[in-house]
């Protein structure tokens, strides 16, 4: 299983303090069955540029690299970002290296406001540069649109990241598995920083999935994440 979205690269943004704490949160998410951890550190440009935020991410994966002591019980882990959207982000030069490893994928933090004409192009814009926005846990913006507005954010061709609090609230829960039995959900995150507030949640939802929808809808969200990470498989890489 896959878990699209956590921020599990320590001292680098609000999640993860340091790599003790990095591989407890892979330990828990290995626990059930999380055999692929994309590291999706906050982006935000106006606090870094994306040579500094690049530097700083690699040195944090190597501190964490250096305490997984190559061991294979944990899962692999993925380079990533979460873009937040900013006037301009499509025109940014090397946005391209802020997708996930190995892909075109890039998890793409919107604004939680009402979003305008002009935010809606450049989520276009960036699609069609060949890069593939993903929209980070699309539960959260839901209710600051409006029906039409969110049905052409739809229409640009995004793929929908939803964390596992959207299947664990029992205000969401049916909208969740609602969206997810037609399609509407590409990839599932626990966006986790940490192991307590925010701590590795997968399992709790995916638990909840197959009681509701069956072992099926599990793997078929697996089938899913694996599928569009092949074939978003690295025009930038
Ligand atoms: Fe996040």
């Amino acid at each position: 299983m896959t878990d699209f979205h956590m921020h599990v690269l320590p001292g680098i943004d609000d999640g993860s303090k340091n790599a003790d704490m990095s591989v407890e949160m892979l330990e828990r998410s290995a626990a059930y069955g999380v055999d692929t951890v994309c590291a999706t550190s906050h982006f935000y440009a106006h606090e870094n540029s994306l040579g500094r935020f690049l530097r700083r991410r690699a040195e944090a994966f190597e501190r964490l690299s250096q305490a997984m002591d190559g061991r294979d019980d944990l899962p692999e882990i993925l380079l990533g970002a979460e873009v937040y959207y900013f006037s301009g982000v499509s025109a940014m030069d090397g946005l391209e290296r802020l997708c996930l490893e190995g892909t075109d994928l890039l998890l793409l933090e919107m604004p939680f406001v009402r979003w305008t004409d002009r935010m809606l192009r450049e989520v276009q814009t960036i699609r069609s540069l060949g890069i593939q926005p993903v929209a980070a846990h699309i539960e959260r913006y839901m209710h600051i649109q409006d029906r039409r507005t969110m049905q052409r954010f739809l229409e640009l061709d995004v793929l929908i990241q939803c964390n596992a609090e959207f299947f664990l609230s029992r205000r969401t829960a049916r909208q969740a598995l609602g969206m997810l039995k037609q399609g509407g959900i590409q990839f599932l995150g626990s966006d986790a920083h940490n192991l307590s507030s925010r701590a590795p949640d997968l399992g709790e939802a995916l638990g909840l999935v197959e009681r509701k929808l069956g072992r099926g809808a599990v793997l078929q969200l697996e089938d899913n994440a694996q599928f569009f990470i092949r074939e978003n498989e690295g025009r930038f890489s």
